[in-house]
């Protein structure tokens, strides 16, 4: 993918996201929602995977046939509300390799800190996916990145739902190599640090934990 950031300005995206956003959806209705979205931000992040043609035979002749090219993905999933969207993902993809990594911030300090990795083998020879549905201050991102990075991972994209300008310029300072796909740029992160205007804390509204 050649842009950094590509918002997916797509009328089914925008309009479930909209009623994701609004206060009075369900549990259920945004899980839902999630699932349907992460198959259109699917489509768009794997937009520019590498193709190959395999020779195979149809009922009818022999034909070289466009396939995706390589080791199977990596979808890696930042714990927890990342598991939202790695779930639709998975529907298109069932036959990703799939990882975790949990990250937790220092009270003292605000820089996230790792208690949770494990990915896949190989993945110098993967194309992994790393999801977070919300891109906000953009340091669990960018530490989530410096961890597959470390697992040798080269050829990265970051999918997320939301994002915010400085959770973008972040990981742009960061990982200029990673491009992020969102289905939107929202306007600003208050003081505590949630999105504005947002759709307040994904993990809780998925989970119902709020
Ligand atoms: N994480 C969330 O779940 N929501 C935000 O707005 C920011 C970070």
């Amino acid at each position: 993918m050649t842009e950094h950031l590509t918002v997916v300005d797509h009328p089914l995206v925008q309009h479930k996201l909209s009623i994701m956003r609004d206060k009075t959806t369900s549990t259920a209705s945004f899980r839902q929602l999630l699932r349907e979205i992460s198959h259109l931000l699917a489509y768009e992040v794997t937009r520019e995977l590498p193709m190959t043609n395999v020779r195979i035979e149809t009922p009818m002749c022999d034909m070289d046939a466009p396939m995706i090219e390589g080791k199977k993905l990596a979808l890696v999933s930042i714990l927890r509300a990342g598991n939202g969207l790695l779930d639709g993902i998975l529907e298109l993809i069932p036959a990703a390799r799939v990882g975790f990594i949990g990250l937790y911030r220092d009270e003292e300090t605000l820089q996230p800190v790792e208690y949770y990795n494990k990915l896949p083998q190989r993945m110098e020879d993967r194309v992994t996916i790393v999801v977070d549905p919300m891109l906000a201050t953009g340091n669990s991102s960018a530490a989530a990145i410096d961890m597959v990075k470390a697992a040798g991972a080269k050829d990265i994209r970051f999918l997320c739902l939301l994002a915010a300008p400085e959770g973008v310029a972040r990981m742009k300072e960061a990982h200029p190599d990673v491009p992020v796909v969102t289905a939107a740029l929202d306007e600003k992160l208050n003081e505590k640090g949630y999105i504005v205007p947002g759709l307040g804390d994904a993990g809780d509204r998925m989970f119902g934990t709020a």
